[in-house]
C-alpha cells in the first residue's frame, strides 16, 4: 500500500531568520493572481490543491514542530503560487503514534499545532487570498485514546462497545481470523478486560470504527457539519478502502512471500472495499451537499479505472474527487507508461473528473523516483508540466514547487515513523518525504528560529528554497507559478479536451488541449537526449504557434512540423484562440 513503501551557524543568518519568522502577515496585495473560479460550486474542477503536512511547514513557536500559525504565516507564498485550496493532514488532538492519523478528538486542534482560534484565523486569512481549507478526515479508525474507545474497552455492555469491531477469538490465544495489518502483525489485538479481540487495519493504537453502527455514522456525519460550519471546504477522506470489512470475517487467501514485518503476505480480499462503502459514501456526500461548494476527496487506492469509477458513484453521487494513484506506481520516467495511464483515465471520463497525484506524505517524492543527482531539476520541470496541463485537478505536495528531495534516514535509530522502526531496512518509513519546508538559506531553512526540527532539513535547502527561487526567473518555483497561471487563465487548459498525439514515440509525450475557443499543444521530452517530434500538421490545421511556456526560455514560436526538444525539454504553445 505504501512505498516499497546542518546546522548553519552564523549570528547574522540566525538574526535574519528570526526576523523572517516573526514578520507579520501581509494583506494579500494586487500582485496575487486572481481566481475566477473561487466562487463557483465546482471550483475544485479547476483546482490545484496543495497538501500541507503541518508538522513540517512552519514552526511559529520555535519548538521544532510545525503548527497552524506557521501555515498562516506562509499563505502569501501559496497565493503567489496560485493554489486554490490547501489540504492539511490531521491537526486534531492525537497521541501522535501515527503523527495525527490517530485522532482522539475530532472537534478540536492538537495543542502542538495551536488552538481552534488559530484555525479560524487560518481559514479567514485563507479566504482573503481565495485559498480554501480542506481537512483530513480519518474515517476508518480513531486513536485508542479516543473517549469512545476507552469506553468501548471497558465492558461488553458499555454503550460504546459497538462503536468498534470486537470479536471472540477462534480459540485460546487465537485471533478471529488470519487478517494482517498493513502496518505489521495481525490486525487483531486481544483485550484481557473482556476476553475479546478488537480489529485494526493499521496500528493497534488505531482501532477501526464500526460503521455498521448508526450511532457511529451519526457522530461522524456531525463532525463534518461542525467543520463545514467553521468554513472548511471539504475533506480528504483517509483510508476509505478499509471503512468496512466482510461481516463474516472470512480468512484472506494467502499470497507468496512475507511482508516487510515478517508476516506471510495475503490478498486483501475480505478486508478491503466491500460494496457497503459506496452506500456510506453516498450518505456522506449528501451531508456535504447541505453546504454549497463542499468537496470530498478520497484516498482511493484502486488498480483499474473501473474500480476508480465506482468511487464517483453511478450518478456522480459519491466522491467528487477520488484520487488516481496510478502515476505514483510508475517507477521510471517512461512516456509510454504515463501515456497509457492518462488514456485509461480519459477512457473513464464519463464517470467523473480526473484527479492526479504524484507524491504525498506516504509516497517518495516524484523527483527522487524519476530523477538522478544530475537531472533532478529538469525532471521536476517536465513532470510538473505533464500533470499540471492534463485535463483534471492536481493535488500537489508541499515543497515539490521548489524541488525538495526525500531526505531518508540512514540509520534505524534516526527513524521517527513507526512503520520504519518496525520494518527497517525493508520498509524505511515515510520520514524522508516529510522533512521541513525550505523557506530560505538561513538556519533550519527558515522553518523556525533554530530549535532542532523534528526531522532534519534536507541539505539541498541552500539552493532549493522559496527565497532563492523567487529571485531566479528560471527556477522550479517560477516554472510552477507559470504553469498554474496558464491552467487558470487559458480555456484550453481549464476546460479543453485531451487529444493524444504521436503515440508511437517512446521518448516523448505530446498532446493537444482543445476547447471551443482555444487550442494548445504540450510537448514533453522524457529522456536525457534531445528529441524531435514530427507532427501531422494537417490534423492540427496550423504549422506554427506562439510559445506559452518553455524550458528553453529563448523560445518564442514553435514550428509544429518539427518540434526539437532539449533533454527533458518542455514546450507549450498556443495553436489558436
Ligand atoms: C492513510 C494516511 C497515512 C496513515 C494511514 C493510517 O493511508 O495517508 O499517512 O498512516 O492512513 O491512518
Amino acid at each position: 500500500m505504501f512505498k516499497d513503501l546542518c546546522h548553519f551557524v552564523s549570528v547574522v543568518l540566525l538574526a535574519s531568520a528570526s526576523i523572517a519568522a516573526q514578520a507579520p502577515l501581509k494583506d494579500a496585495g494586487p500582485a496575487m493572481p486572481v481566481n475566477k473560479f473561487a466562487a463557483q460550486n465546482d471550483w475544485w474542477k479547476h483546482a490545484v490543491i496543495y497538501e500541507i503536512y503541518p508538522r513540517s511547514y512552519g514552526d511559529s513557536n520555535n519548538d521544532g514542530t510545525g503548527d497552524l500559525n506557521g501555515v498562516t504565516r506562509h499563505l502569501d507564498h501559496l497565493a503567489q503560487l496560485g493554489v486554490d485550496a490547501i489540504w492539511i493532514t490531521p491537526c486534531f488532538p492525537s497521541p501522535q503514534v501515527d503523527f495525527g492519523y490517530d485522532v482522539s478528538d475530532y472537534r478540536d486542534i492538537d495543542p502542538q499545532y495551536g488552538t481552534l482560534a488559530d484555525f479560524d484565523r487560518l481559514v479567514a486569512e485563507g479566504k482573503k487570498r481565495n485559498i480554501k481549507v480542506i481537512l483530513d478526515f480519518v474515517v476508518n479508525h480513531t486513536s485508542d485514546k479516543h473517549r469512545w474507545f476507552l469506553e468501548s474497552a471497558k465492558s461488553k455492555n458499555n454503550p460504546y462497545r459497538d462503536y468498534y469491531v470486537w470479536q471472540d477469538g477462534k480459540g485460546e490465544g487465537q485471533p478471529p481470523n488470519n487478517w494482517t495489518s498493513t502496518f505489521g502483525g495481525p490486525s487483531w489485538t486481544f483485550s484481557q478486560n473482556t476476553n475479546q479481540w478488537y480489529y485494526h487495519f493499521f496500528y493497534p493504537q488505531q482501532p477501526d470504527l464500526n460503521w455498521r453502527n448508526p450511532k457511529v455514522e451519526k457522530e461522524m456525519f456531525d463532525v463534518t457539519r461542525f467543520w463545514y460550519q467553521r468554513g472548511v471546504y471539504g475533506f480528504r477522506l483517509d483510508a476509505v478502502d478499509t471503512l468496512f470489512e466482510d461481516p463474516n470475517l472470512t480468512d484472506n487467501p494467502p499470497a507468496t512471500g512475507t511482508d516487510a514485518y515478517g508476516m506471510p503476505k495475503q490478498l486483501h480480499s475480505y478486508d478491503h472495499r466491500p460494496a457497503e462503502v459506496h452506500a456510506e459514501l453516498k450518505k456522506l456526500r449528501k451531508v456535504a451537499d447541505e453546504f454549497p461548494g463542499r468537496v470530498l476527496i478520497g484516498e482511493t487506492w484502486t488498480e483499474t479505472p473501473a474500480e476508480l469509477a465506482e468511487y464517483y458513484g453511478s450518478t456522480n453521487d459519491e466522491l467528487q474527487m477520488p484520487m488516481y494513484f496510478n502515476f505514483t506506481k510508475i517507477k521510471q520516467l517512461d512516456a509510454n507508461e504515463f501515456r497509457e495511464k492518462v488514456a485509461a483515465i480519459e477512457s473513464n471520463s464519463a464517470h467523473g473528473w480526473p484527479v492526479y497525484v504524484l507524491s504525498n506524505h506516504d509516497i517518495r517524492r516524484y523527483i527522487d523516483r524519476y530523477g538522478t543527482a544530475e537531472n533532478k531539476d529538469q525532471v521536476a520541470k517536465v513532470v510538473s508540466a505533464l500533470y499540471l496541463t492534463l485535463r483534471g485537478s492536481a493535488i500537489m505536495y508541499y515543497g515539490e514547487e521548489i524541488g525538495m528531495e526525500n531526505n531518508d534516514p540512514k540509520r534505524v535509530e534516526d527513524v521517527k515513523d513507526v512503520i520504519g522502526k518496525k520494518g527497517w531496512p525493508q520498509e524505511i518509513g515515510r520520514d524522508g518525504e516529510r522533512t521541513p519546508m525550505q523557506w530560505n538559506a538561513s538556519v533550519n531553512a527558515g522553518f523556525n528560529q533554530g530549535a532542532p526540527p523534528w526531522l532534519p532539513v534536507d541539505a539541498n535547502y541552500v539552493t532549493h528554497n522559496v527565497a532563492a527561487e523567487t529571485s531566479d526567473p528560471h527556477s522550479i518555483l517560477n516554472w510552477y507559478r507559470q504553469l498554474i497561471k496558464l491552467r487558470r487563465d487559458n480555456p484550453a487548459f481549464y476546460e479543453g479536451d485531451y487529444v493524444s498525439l504521436n503515440e508511437a514515440d517512446p521518448n516523448t509525450m505530446s498532446y493537444l488541449r482543445k476547447s471551443k475557443n482555444s487550442t494548445a499543444i504540450v510537448a514533453l521530452n522524457f529522456t536525457a537526449q534531445p528529441q524531435t517530434i514530427t507532427l501531422d500538421t494537417a490534423s492540427i490545421g496550423k504549422s506554427a504557434g506562439r510559445v506559452l511556456a518553455a524550458t528553453d526560455f529563448q523560445r518564442k514560436t514553435l514550428d509544429f512540423r518539427k518540434i526539437v526538444l532539449e533533454p527533458y525539454g518542455v514546450v507549450i504553445a498556443e495553436i489558436g484562440r
